[in-house]
């Protein structure tokens, strides 16, 4: 089976060829422009969706070697993102799944991300601990099939990539910040600066607006001695709230395995690039004794390699849609699709 997948959900438009379990194509376009607007401007993603979407699904096509009649299957995200971001690549997928009279699958993002361990070699284990990590969401899963997930905890405020963009562009770094900030604290030689971390009543819940705002406070208060923050502090600032969320969720996610018995556990979603995270988890998965399964850097950020797998589950599965389905720029109450 040809599986074609649509992401666009916000600012990378991206299309996959999936045969049977071998990836033909993940093409990847990145909208760099919204760097100097210093975050995604939505507009403008819509327009260069739109602009893109077309040669980027004749480029995958004509690597994969595989004709658009031969497509069995097509797969777009349908939230949650910016509305008129998904809706290029939504529409455009039910257009082409209308024309070719072939089924079409909706698929959820965070989903998408949850399941995204399995484009590698070595996949999770059911039942396995997702702890997804991105710019619009922070949640710890336990995920016991593909079509059973339970929530254990999320933020209650900012997601944990928001938080790194936020305290970036607080140290004049450019959107995405969260690259930037890991370069910065590489740079560091250790510090006794600490930022706090909430303690929340539910176990697995997490909250960032407290350390940004306790980063933002120091700032000032440094600001007032000097004007400018000299580079050594940049990278000490960088390197403790890094340490801060990163401790935050590892802190979590190792509650989670000590009350719930896993096979695996998978880091996933865009701050999954996050080098200290990423060895964090794998230390946590020796310590238990279980895989960690973290996915390459292609797969961290937002791909239709993992939509188009996640698509191909629920077919799988049984599910179907028809093409009256609309896309959706927020989580729903229970945030997944069956
Ligand atoms: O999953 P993603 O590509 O898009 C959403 O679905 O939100 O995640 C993007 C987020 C951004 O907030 C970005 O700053 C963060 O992932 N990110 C990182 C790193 N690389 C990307 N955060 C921390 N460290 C990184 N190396
Ligand atoms: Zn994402």
């Amino acid at each position: 089976m040809n599986v074609l997948g649509i992401e666009s959900s916000c600012d990378e438009t991206s299309v996959a060829v999936l045969f049977k379990n071998k990836l033909l194509a993940n093409l990847i376009s990145s909208q760099d422009f919204h760097k100097k607007y210093g975050g995604v401007v939505p507009e403008l993603s819509s327009r260069a969706h739109l602009q893109i979407i077309i040669p980027l699904v004749k480029q995958a096509l004509l690597k994969s070697n595989v004709e658009l009649k031969d497509v069995d299957l097509i797969c777009a995200t349908a939230g949650p993102g910016l509305i008129g971001a998904l809706l290029v690549g939504f529409t455009f997928a039910k257009g082409l799944a209308l024309s070719l009279n072939k089924p079409f699958v909706p698929v959820n993002h965070i989903e998408g991300h949850i399941f995204s361990g399995f484009l590698m070699d070595e996949k999770p284990e059911f039942p396995f601990l997702a702890l997804v990590v991105s710019g619009g969401h922070t949640l710890l899963l336990l995920v016991k099939s593909f079509t059973e997930i339970e929530k254990l905890g999320s933020t209650i405020d900012d997601a944990a990539g928001e938080a790194y963009d936020k305290v970036a562009k607080m140290l004049e770094l450019q959107y995405p910040g969260g690259p930037k900030i890991q370069e910065l604290a590489s740079k560091s030689k250790g510090t006794d600066i600490k930022f706090p971390i909430a303690n929340l009543k539910h176990p697995f819940d997490f909250s960032f607006s407290g350390v940004k705002t306790s980063v933002l406070r120091f700032i000032q208060k440094n600001k007032i001695v000097d004007k400018q923050l000299d580079y050594k502090l940049k990278n000490d600032i960088a390197f403790a709230f890094q340490n801060a969320v990163n401790g935050a969720l590892i802190k979590n996610t190792e509650k989670a395995l000590r009350e719930f018995k896993v096979n695996s556990i998978s880091l996933v979603g865009g701050v999954a690039a996050n080098k200290n995270l990423r060895n964090s988890i794998v230390s946590l998965g020796r310590k238990y004794g279980i895989k960690s399964i973290i996915p390459n850097f292609e797969f961290c950020g937002d791909n239709a390699a993992m939509i188009a797998f996640r698509g191909k589950t629920l077919f799988n599965e049984g599910k179907r849609f028809d093409l009256s389905s609309k896309p959706f720029p927020h989580l729903t109450k229970d945030g997944f699709n069956f």
